[in-house]
C-alpha cells in the first residue's frame, strides 16, 4: 500500500498515481488499484477519462456499497477507485477510518496506490495512517520542499517507510534547487527526478495517461523507471545505448 503524499498541493500527485499504476499494469504486468483519497477535491477520474462512475469511495465510505462495486476497470489493465465530484456526496462522509475500508484490497492485488489530498490536514492523514509506504513528492522550489520536511515528521512519528522524495517539474533553471540541495534538505533520497514536459498536459486533455500516450517523452521515461525501482526491476529507459544494443542483437 504505497501513499503518494505532499506538503503543497497541485506537484503532481495525482498525475504520477495514474501513470505508474497504468504503467506497472500494462507494461511490468502487476495487478494495481489506485484510489483517490482526495474526497474534497478529487481528480483522478478526471485524469483518466472516468465520468461515469455510479459507486465512488464516498459510498464505500458511508458503508452503503461494497469496495468492490467502486473499481472501475481502465484500459491498462489497472482498476480505479475514483470519489465523487458531486459536493452533495460529501455529507457525512469520513475518511479517517480509510484503513479499514480499504484493508481488503491487501492480499488480492500487487500494488495499491493512493493519492492523496495536499498537507497535513485529516484527509491526508487517512492516507498516512492507511498506507505502510509514501512516495513524497515535490516540485523544485524551496515552499514545496519545506512542506515535506514537516510531512516528512509526521511519516517517522506514525513509523511508515518514506521510499524516497520524487522530484517533478523539473527543467535545469539555474533558481530550481538541485537534488543533492533537496536530499540535505529532507534528509532522504531523491529516488526519480521527473522533468517538467508538455505532453504531460497534452496527455491530461487527452484524459490518457502520458506513459500510454507518449512512452518515450522525458517524462514517462522517468516514471517508468520509477515504477521499475518500486518492484524491483531493470528498465532502461530508450535512448541511444539501447538503440545500439538492439542494434547489435539482431
Ligand atoms: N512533470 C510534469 N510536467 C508538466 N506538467 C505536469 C507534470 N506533473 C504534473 N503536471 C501538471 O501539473 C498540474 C498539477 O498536477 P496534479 O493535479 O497531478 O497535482 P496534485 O499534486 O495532484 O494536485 P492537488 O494537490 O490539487 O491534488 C496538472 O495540470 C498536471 O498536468
Ligand atoms: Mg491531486
Amino acid at each position: 500500500m504505497i501513499g503518494v503524499v505532499s506538503g503543497k498541493g497541485g506537484v503532481g500527485k495525482t498525475t504520477l498515481v495514474a501513470n505508474l499504476g497504468s504503467v506497472l499494469s500494462y507494461k511490468f504486468k502487476k495487478s494495481v488499484v489506485i484510489v483517490d483519497c482526495n474526497i474534497t477535491t478529487s481528480h483522478l477520474g478526471l485524469y483518466l477519462g472516468m465520468y461515469y462512475t455510479p459507486v465512488t469511495l464516498n459510498k464505500v465510505l458511508l458503508g452503503e456499497e461494497e469496495m468492490g462495486s467502486a473499481m472501475y476497470d481502465h484500459f491498462t489493465g489497472m482498476k480505479v477507485v475514483p470519489a465523487s465530484l458531486a459536493l452533495k456526496d460529501l455529507q457525512g462522509v469520513d475518511i479517517f477510518n480509510l484503513k479499514d475500508t480499504i484493508k481488503n484490497l491487501f492480499g488480492k492485488t500487487d500494488i495499491v496506490i493512493l493519492d492523496s489530498a495536499p498537507g497535513l490536514g485529516r484527509e491526508a492523514v487517512s492516507v498516512l495512517r492507511a498506507c505502510d509506504e509514501v512516495l513524497l513528492i515535490t516540485t523544485p522550489y524551496v515552499p514545496s520542499v519545506m512542506d515535506i520536511i514537516k510531512l516528512n515528521e509526521v511519516i517517522n512519528d506514525l513509523g511508515i517507510k518514506p521510499l524516497g522524495v520524487v522530484l517533478n517539474m523539473k527543467s535545469k533553471e539555474k533558481y530550481e534547487l538541485k537534488s543533492g540541495e533537496v536530499e540535505g534538505l529532507v534528509e532522504l533520497p531523491v529516488i526519480s527526478s521527473i522533468p517538467l514536459d508538455k505532453n504531460v498536459q497534452r496527455s491530461l486533455a487527452l484524459k490518457t495517461p502520458v506513459v500510454t500516450f507518449m512512452p518515450n517523452s522525458p517524462a514517462s521515461k522517468q516514471i517508468t523507471s520509477l515504477a521499475a525501482r518500486l518492484i524491483g526491476e531493470n528498465y532502461e529507459p530508450p535512448g541511444l545505448l539501447s538503440r545500439v544494443k538492439s542494434f547489435f542483437k539482431s
